[in-house]
């Protein structure tokens, strides 16, 4: 038996950092519940992964394999391979008509690495930054894992669920924020900001001094009206996007960064010595998915068709009430009429209706019992079947 000094030496040496000591994704727990439901014969239905089912554009597969053919895959400069950086700022001048110049542009791995980067390069340890309930958690859980605090702001039905400037002045007003962060499509509610809305919020917010990030990664998936970017609004606000949906690719883990000008060196030598370079081999076949955009709008009709089934189908089911799906790939529903714990519903839906979705919980600790999140991002025939499911299971 170790005596109590060595085991206050053994704890010492063994356990881990408070900072992190951070919440898991739930929905992962869901996929093993499904994967387990799968390895026994069940079919699972699955509606609650986030990522785009389609393979990446064949134009970036093509540039990935000429690559590993015909070059050494070395480290890359910091910043990006200036190709890349080059053909994402034209991305800004094609789909936006706005003017970025490529020294403002950082390559990331994905745009999780690029949250990093940027809370780095933005914030001291105790800045205050706000987030929006429900919200993507990822947000709140690298914030307290740098050490800075995430203020969260819910959002209300009056402003499509995005943040008002009020709702930002009032925060402000309470204890000073030193940032706010959104995201235009949102996830998991889907809901978008206008331009008008946009514009209004970052006014605010840089008015009184309150750094502006915009998550842009839902980009290119807008339903109901354009997506507007942040670097068309203020020079000052930092953009985060990424291939990861619109482009489909997840795996390849690349994303972007648009930077305020006096950010871009700080940044870069952040990039040098946390990763040295993004991934190589991905970053020539992002360049090169911009050439695939055809393949990748037919995939996005398929969410659109996906979106109709569901948002006809599901009030039939009984689910009626959910926040505007405006974009990205998810609906937001309340659940409150059948259960005051969306965990526990979700659990049973997958067990009984072999239907799997997220519970709210994981994007909103405050009214996240009362709402379970769809994506469909997978196949029309899914959602035909998982509506189907659903009723049945619902009237049971
Ligand atoms: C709103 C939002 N931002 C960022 C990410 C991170 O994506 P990635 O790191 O693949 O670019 C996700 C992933 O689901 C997301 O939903």
């Amino acid at each position: 038996m170790p005596d109590s000094t060595s085991s206050t030496l053994i704890q010492r040496l063994l356990s881990p950092s408070a900072r992190s000591d951070v919440p898991p994704f739930m929905v992962m727990d869901v996929m093993a519940a499904a994967a387990r439901i799968e390895a026994a014969g069940g079919h699972v239905v699955h509606l609650e992964v986030g990522q785009p089912a389609e393979p990446a554009p064949k134009t970036a597969i093509a540039a990935a394999h000429a690559a590993l053919d015909s070059m050494r895959i070395d480290y890359t400069a910091a910043l990006g391979i200036p190709s890349l950086r080059e053909r994402i700022a034209r991305h800004y001048r094609d789909a936006y008509a706005c003017e970025v110049d490529p020294e403002r542009i950082i390559v990331t791995t994905g745009s999780s690495g690029g949250f990093i980067l940027a809370f780095l390069a933005m914030f001291e340890p105790g800045d205050r930054v706000a987030v929006t309930v429900p919200g993507y958690p990822p947000y709140r859980h690298i914030l307290t894992a740098l050490g800075c605090e995430p203020v969260l702001i819910e959002t209300t039905g009056d402003d499509r669920h995005a943040l008002s400037p009020e709702a930002l002045l009032a925060a402000h007003r309470k204890k000073r924020l030193n940032g706010v962060l959104v995201a235009s499509p949102a996830n998991p509610t889907g809901t978008m900001m206008t331009g008008t809305a946009l514009r209004a919020l970052i006014g605010v917010a840089e008015g009184e001094g309150i750094r502006f990030i915009s998550d842009e990664i839902y980009h290119g998936l807008d339903y109901a009206f354009p997506a507007v970017t942040a670097a068309s609004l203020s020079p000052h606000a930092l953009i985060i996007n990424s291939f990861s949906k619109y482009f489909c690719m997840t795996g390849w883990r690349v994303g972007w960064i648009v930077a305020p000008e006096t950010l871009v060196r700080p940044i870069e030598r952040l990039q040098q010595n946390l990763s040295i370079s993004v991934p190589t081999l991905s970053q020539f076949a992002a360049a090169a998915a911009f050439d695939g955009r055809d393949e990748m709008e037919a995939v996005k009709r398929g969410y659109e068709e996906n979106r109709r089934i569901l948002i006809e189908g599901l009030p039939k089911a009984g689910l009626d009430k959910f926040l505007p799906a405006d974009g990205a790939f998810y609906l937001y529903a309340d659940v409150s009429k059948f259960t005051d714990d969306s965990l526990a519903f979700t659990r049973k839906m997958l067990e009984e209706a072999h239907v799997a979705a997220t519970s709210g919980v994981d994007f909103d600790p405050i009214h996240g019992r009362s709402f379970v999140r769809f994506s469909y991002a997978r196949s029309a025939a899914d959602m035909k079947e998982a509506v189907a499911r659903i009723t049945r299971w619902l009237a049971r």
